[in-house]
């Protein structure tokens, strides 16, 4: 770990145009540079970088960033890399080693957490392979089901024994804490006694990428009547389901000899398709795909093959995730299993070589799998073929990269062939989304538009719904925009952070990255720290420095075109800070106030006695009192 004071004294240091100068011939123009952008293919120059913001902005790609993005991803550097690397440059010692203490309170507890798991794991082996009661009722029943001991052994399956506290009792002697204990899901204190949490149950150990085991999976053996079949591990320092990829330990050389990463959905699906020798695969746990797991896997291969057992109106569902394997990058496949199967009771019906030879034929590319799904659905119905049209294009505009532009033209080409429509027409449509997307984002990355905020108002009275279309993150986002930007000005009396705290003392940020800047920021401020974009801009979370970057890689600043064009709107006061701050604020509220609206309606309609009723009705009138308020000093503010 790099001390914060080398990273404040690097911060200080860098000069943006110098270090991107090292690789880009970059020129003068207005207050900003211009070059040629290294990561596409141009020829008039659109790479924009600013001094004073410390960013640049790519106009052609889109790609956005600081200095040290720039070198992660200009030369593949991970971020303490780019710094050692800027540090080298500037002669900054670098200090390391030095971890808060907050750092190695979680690294201790993460220490203990896997201590704990081993030993309570190696007690499970033991009680499975070992002791009579493991050996009558779990190991036979994974017997009897097909698998051989040498599996079991190799994914270090066990079991937990009924009595009570068999496993407790063996972790009391060892004089963990009991607080730990609790973190790891395996005991649990109830009825004033400490008891385990997985009694009669066959457990699967969960390992991370070095092999440690981080959490469990345990299953009732046989039939799961009233108990679910499966409890999972808790979240706590080790255990975090959303980049937990079951299998990926043991699969993952296999993946790369294959280029292929086989998906499944249960552990006992990895466990049986190893058996069988089918290696490279790994489950999800039963839940929709994330992008952290998405990541996991892109690290290994670019080639995803989902294998799904469940009915359509699943898969269909499956599928609507899934647009975001394509911004990864990832090309998805797609094999359905027949019959009410699920891989493993497949593999076994119809043996190894069937089973590779059914995936290899029958697997779909997620694109057009999703389109010939669309289509029986849409029949003659020219709306709802119309709608397959939309959706696929949606589907295709996020093919994005540079480097998969082939891709996307054979996809178009595909795409057009079976609508029966005219490719150029789907390209264009195609380019269309992306552009519009691209504005979008423009648009919601800068300070808020003065004119956009206009028309907003005046549809305010003819369609009051306009608001939720837009949704909240763009208003926490922007707020956190305002609160860097702004936060240190003096507001009257106060300053504007106090300000923005105290108006929105009552109002919540619900995307957890703005929710958790803004509570940094605060945390920050009321400690006596000066907060500002630079604070946040090397932040050591990667996406809370993407975050600032998104916010702060701002076409009207960065760009002469962009401010010509704000010029041609003539737009006023587009830098009165005040009215910046309180606009935001306000139409931050409004939109709150709409989601408390509605939610305080469906608790009325769900309300069922008087008193519960009256109560919510006086929230109501609350609320559409702040509502008015809200609305009428918009238009004062409008109007100035
Ligand atoms: N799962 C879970 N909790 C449940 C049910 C399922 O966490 N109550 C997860 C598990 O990771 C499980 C996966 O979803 O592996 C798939 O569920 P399922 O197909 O029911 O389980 P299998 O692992 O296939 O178990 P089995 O073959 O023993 O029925
Ligand atoms: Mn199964």
């Amino acid at each position: 770990m790099i001390t914060q004071q080398t990273i404040e004294e690097i911060k200080n240091r860098i000069d943006i145009v110098d270090i991107i100068g090292e690789f880009v011939k970059l020129k003068k123009r207005g207050s900003n540079y211009i070059g040629l952008c290294p990561f596409h293919n141009e020829k008039t120059p659109s790479f924009t970088v600013s001094a004073s913001k410390e960013l640049y902005k790519c106009f052609g790609c889109g790609r956005s960033g600081n200095a040290i993005t720039f070198l992660m991803e200009h030369d593949k550097l991970s971020f303490v890399e780019a710094l050692k690397w800027l540090a080298n440059r500037y002669n900054i010692e670098v200090e390391e080693t030095e971890t808060t203490q907050e750092q190695k309170a979680i690294i201790q507890t993460a220490d203990s957490l896997y201590i704990i798991n081993k030993f309570a794991n190696d007690f499970f082996v033991n009680q499975l392979l070992n002791e009579e009661e493991g050996q009558l009722i779990a190991l036979s029943y994974l017997q009897q089901r097909g698998f051989k001991e040498i599996i079991i052994k190799k994914f270090e399956l066990g079991y937990n024994p009924q009595e009570k506290d068999s496993l407790t009792k063996a972790l009391f002697t060892h004089q963990f804490n009991k607080e730990l204990l609790q973190k790891t899901g395996l005991i649990t204190f109830r009825n004033n006694d400490w008891v385990d949490n997985y009694r009669g149950r066959i457990i699967f150990p969960i390992h991370n990428n070095s092999g440690k085991i981080i959490g469990f999976g345990a299953r009732v053996i046989g039939q799961a009547d009233s108990a679910p079949k499966y409890i999972n591990t808790p979240e706590n320092e080790i255990y975090v389901k959303s980049k937990i990829l079951y299998g990926l330990y043991f699969a993952k050389s296999a993946i790369g000899k294959e280029d292929e990463c086989l998906l499944v959905e249960g552990y006992t699906d990895v466990i049986s398709l190893h058996q069988a020798g089918v290696e490279n695969v790994v489950a999800s746990g039963g839940t929709s795909l994330t992008t952290e797991q998405l990541k996991l896997i892109k690290k290994h291969t670019n080639n995803l093959t989902i294998i799904y057992d469940g009915d359509l109106a699943g898969v269909k569902a499956a599928l609507r995730g899934l647009d975001m394997a394509l911004e990864e990058g990832l090309n998805v496949k797609l094999v359905l299993i027949p019959d009410n199967e699920d891989p493993d009771s497949y593999i076994n019906k119809i043996g190894t070589t069937s089973f590779k030879e059914f995936i290899a034929k029958n697997k779909k590319d997620f694109i057009i799998f999703q389109l010939e799904v669309m289509l029986k659905d849409a029949g003659n119905d020219i709306t709802k073929k119309n709608n397959a049209v939309n959706n696929i294009a949606e589907t295709l505009s996020k093919i994005n990269r540079a480097e998969d532009f082939t891709k996307l033209n054979e996809y178009i080409k595909q795409c057009a062939t079976l609508l029966k429509i005219d490719e150029a027409g789907l390209n264009t449509l195609v380019s269309k989304i992306k552009k519009d997307k691209l504005q979008k984002e423009q648009n919601r990355s800068t300070n808020f538009q003065q004119q956009e905020i206009k028309e907003q108002l005046s549809n305010i009275e003819t369609n009051e719904n306009v608001l939720l279309l837009q949704q909240d993150e763009v208003y926490e986002k922007n707020m956190i925009r305002v609160l860097l930007e702004y936060g240190l000005n003096q507001r009257e009396e106060q300053s504007v952070a106090n300000y923005i705290f105290e108006s929105l003392a009552n109002y919540r940020f619900e995307t957890p990255l703005y929710n958790t800047i803004y509570q940094q920021y605060q945390e920050l401020y009321e400690s006596g720290k000066q907060p500002d974009t630079k604070t946040f801009l090397y932040h050591t979370d990667e996406e809370i420095r993407n975050a600032i970057i998104n916010i702060n890689a701002n076409p009207y600043e960065l760009s002469q075109r962009w401010d010509e064009k704000v010029q041609g709107l003539n737009i006023v006061n587009r830098d009165t800070s005040a009215n910046d701050v309180e606009l935001s604020l306000l139409y931050f509220k409004l939109r709150k106030l709409k989601k408390m609206f509605a939610e305080n309606q469906q608790d009325l309609e769900a309300a069922t006695s008087y008193e519960e009723q009256k109560k919510l009705m006086e929230v109501h009138k609350f609320l559409k009192e702040e509502e008015i308020n809200i609305t009428k000093k918009l238009g004062t503010v409008i109007l100035k």
